[in-house]
């Protein structure tokens, strides 16, 4: 056994996200092979509060590879905000041994990881989340998955959407991000995508304009994808019905863009950022978030990461606007 830790525990909080499963899975197998006793802890934070913790074998994540979902349950625990249960969640963490910790989730988990590690538990945060959101990393698990589950229903949408001849206004998640929607927008060839980071991309003139240009070229439907956090999709497509006289519709794809089997995208990412996790807890580190980045796994320090400010990726945007409005 490599390092100080000796015990390794591991948790999803926070949004659940396919690939998941496979991040435990490779914690677990690595950590085992490592000669680490593992734990796994059910229903992220507030399961940690309520001890609702079991020891993991080998076997305890056989055939969860392909499977959406959490097979640890995820949980949002506004308790954990509060110092008095951080301090006892770093006691119970010390009550069943556990020393090294493996924090699959977004941002807001990380920020748990951070109190965890000031109370002496060596933590590494791995990014678990749809939304693309995790600044310091090029990716985070499940990103892929969603994405194609929204690819896929636009490509639904589009059929209805064209035999009416209707605008089609789709709304996908990433809370206050855009980089589902920017992606969905460019691999469905959408005429308009929104996004919260951008206002000019939320410029109802523009948007319309768009829209009757593009039906002027004989085009005889549309498609509009607007991220969660822009606004309601509901209230857009009747302002677009009542603007242009186009019958629209609005289309909310919530929470079935979290669930499926994951991506092989998703699963290789997941099994290597799980891999490298444990890796890092057995150099001794703590406060660390496994990152992508140029294409490689590295890691870096909590804090650091969450300093970072995001960059969305405009030039999706741009490159979109140039391909779905044509002369
Ligand atoms: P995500 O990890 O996907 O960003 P949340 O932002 O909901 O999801 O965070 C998940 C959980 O992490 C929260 O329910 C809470 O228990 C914990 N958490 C979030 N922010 C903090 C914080 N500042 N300090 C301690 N714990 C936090
Ligand atoms: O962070 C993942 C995410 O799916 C966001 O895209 C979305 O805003 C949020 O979680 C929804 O949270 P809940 O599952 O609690 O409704």
């Amino acid at each position: 056994m490599e390092g100080v830790v000796r015990t390794i525990g591991v948790l999803t909080s926070g949004g659940d996200a396919p690939g998941m499963n496979a991040c435990i899975r490779a914690v677990v197998r690595t950590a085992l092979n490592k000669g680490y006793r593992v734990m796994g802890i059910r229903r992220g934070y507030a399961g940690l509060l309520k001890s609702d913790i079991i020891e993991m074998h080998a076997n305890s994540v056989a055939d969860i590879i392909h499977r959406g979902g959490t097979t640890l349950y995820s949980a949002r625990c506004d308790e954990f905000l509060q110092t008095e249960y951080q301090d006892k969640a770093a006691e119970i963490c010390k009550i069943f041994g556990i020393d090294g910790l493996v924090v699959i989730g977004g941002d807001g988990s990380f920020r748990g990881a951070q109190k965890l590690s000031q109370r002496g538990i060596s933590v590494v945060g791995v990014p678990g989340t749809i939304d693309l959101d995790i600044v310091c990393s090029e990716y985070t698990i499940g990103f892929d998955s969603a994405v194609n589950v929204a690819v896929d229903a636009v490509a639904r949408l589009r059929d209805t959407s064209a035999s009416h001849e209707r605008c089609s206004v789709v709304e996908v998640m990433g809370r206050h991000c855009g980089e589902i929607a920017l992606w969905t927008g460019i691999a469905t060839g959408a005429d308009v995508i929104m996004i919260p980071e951008d206002e000019e991309s939320q410029d109802f003139d523009h948007l319309i304009r768009v829209i009757m240009e593009n039906r002027a070229r004989g085009k005889n439907h549309n498609i509009i994808i607007v991220a969660e956090g822009v606004g309601n999709a509901y209230e857009l497509a009747k302002r677009i019905n009542e603007a242009t006289g186009i019958e629209s519709r609005a289309t909310v794809l919530g929470h079935v863009q979290r669930g499926g089997c994951p991506t092989a995208l998703d699963i290789k990412h997941a099994s290597m950022m799980g891999n490298k996790a444990v890796e890092v807890l057995s150099r001794g580190d703590t406060n660390r978030v496994i990152c992508v980045q140029n294409g490689r796994y590295v890691d870096m320090d909590i804090d650091e990461a969450l300093a970072m400010t995001k960059q969305p990726s405009l030039d999706i945007w741009d490159a979109n606007l140039q391909i779905s409005t044509y002369k």
